[in-house]
């Protein structure tokens, strides 16, 4: 198939362009759309069929359920059939923005969004285009990122071109994602709200709204099945370093095994041949992942055996960050 790319205002997008890409959604086909984290691939989540569109485009193994993209709270009892009281105040402070909030499904929506499971994860992103895009075709959107599965996630129209192309109907390009990494995944059907996957929405910020939660699956209770196995990959190398001086010694140590190697580290690396890439990165965690899967891609772009990473500190605010390196370095 021909995939579409229509241009799109991020801030205030054209109804007519909207309407185009409700049509598609509407049509049972797959439109991928910008998010405040990252590149969405939508289909009706409503309709069994449209649904398994996405997992065949993307590659995606049937047992890893989707989030289902609201416009706003109201609508989630279309999906869920218990809003629990910490959900409540969960979307409350944080919606419209990166939380997932997984609570009991609802009989009416298909098994293939969930994976058959009997919980649905629901997310009401801020970004004006993928909410005037839910409001316009006037349906839940299934979305996982617009990625082949186990690859990058995409935060700009080029990433999802270049892994969807040919496979999708339609891509709105509506620039860069200011988020850069997923949303934060928190399971609440429990007594304690548990942290499925980390995201800009940090475990203080959860805490201040609903006390002391868990963090990571365990067994017997839901888990993010996307969170077991390698994923958020880029195709080079990455190999993880401590402190800068691991940072050398990895460069070195790849220098004499005449491999080329890239860096992506907080200082300047003084004293030693330059390696063949190099990227400063934010210290700052928040313009740190709003850049950190573009930088990912442009290393692909780079053709390098290996790229060394330095991580940032183990601190509250940087978790996600570390999580996705050190997933994209399993
Ligand atoms: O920021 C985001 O969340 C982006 C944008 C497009 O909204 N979406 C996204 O979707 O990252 P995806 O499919 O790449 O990741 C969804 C994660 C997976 O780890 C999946 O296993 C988990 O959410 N998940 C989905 N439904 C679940 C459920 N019912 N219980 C537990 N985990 C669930
Ligand atoms: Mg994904």
């Amino acid at each position: 198939m021909e995939t579409v790319v229509l241009k799109v205002d991020p801030l205030n997008p054209d109804p007519d362009v909207i309407g185009r890409a409700a049509e598609v959604l509407r049509a049972g086909r797959l439109v991928a759309f910008p998010t405040e984290t990252v590149y969405g691939l939508g289909a009706n989540a409503l309709d069994a069929e449209a649904v398994a569109r996405i997992f065949d485009a993307k590659g995606r193994p049937a047992t890893n359920p989707l989030i289902v993209h609201v416009s706003d709270v109201s609508e989630v009892l279309n999906v869920a059939s218990v809003w629990p009281e910490c959900a409540e105040k969960l979307s409350a402070r944080f919606w419209p923005g990166p939380l997932t909030l997984v609570v009991p499904k609802r009989a009416e929506l298909p098994e293939v969004v969930t994976a058959g499971g009997a919980t649905v994860a629901v997310r009401c992103p801020a970004h004006a285009v993928a909410r005037a895009l839910i409001r316009a075709s006037g349906i839940p959107l299934a979305a996982p990122s617009a990625n082949r599965s186990s690859e990058l996630s995409p935060t700009r129209a080029e990433h999802v071109l270049s892994g969807l192309n040919g496979r999708i109907d339609m891509i709105l390009s509506g620039g860069p994602c200011s988020g850069g990494i997923e949303s934060t995944v928190v399971d609440v059907t429990g007594k304690v709200p548990r942290v499925l996957r980390f995201g800009l929405i940090t475990v203080p910020m959860l805490e201040e709204v609903c006390g002391k939660v868990e963090v990571g699956a365990t067994a017997g209770v839901a888990r993010s099945p996307g969170q077991l196995t390698k994923h958020y990959s880029p195709r080079t190398r990455i190999v993880l370093a401590d402190s800068v001086v691991q940072v050398y010694i990895e460069l070195l140590r790849l220098k004499r095994e005449g491999k080329t190697s890239g860096v992506m580290v907080f200082s300047p690396l003084l004293g030693v041949d330059t390696p063949n890439w190099f990227r400063l990165m934010p210290t700052d965690a928040e313009a740190f992942a709003a850049c950190l899967y573009q930088t990912l891609h442009e290393c692909d772009c780079a053709g390098l055996d290996a790229v060394i990473v330095q991580l940032p500190p183990d601190t509250p605010e940087w978790s996600a960050i570390r999580d996705r390196l050190v997933r994209a370095a399993a």
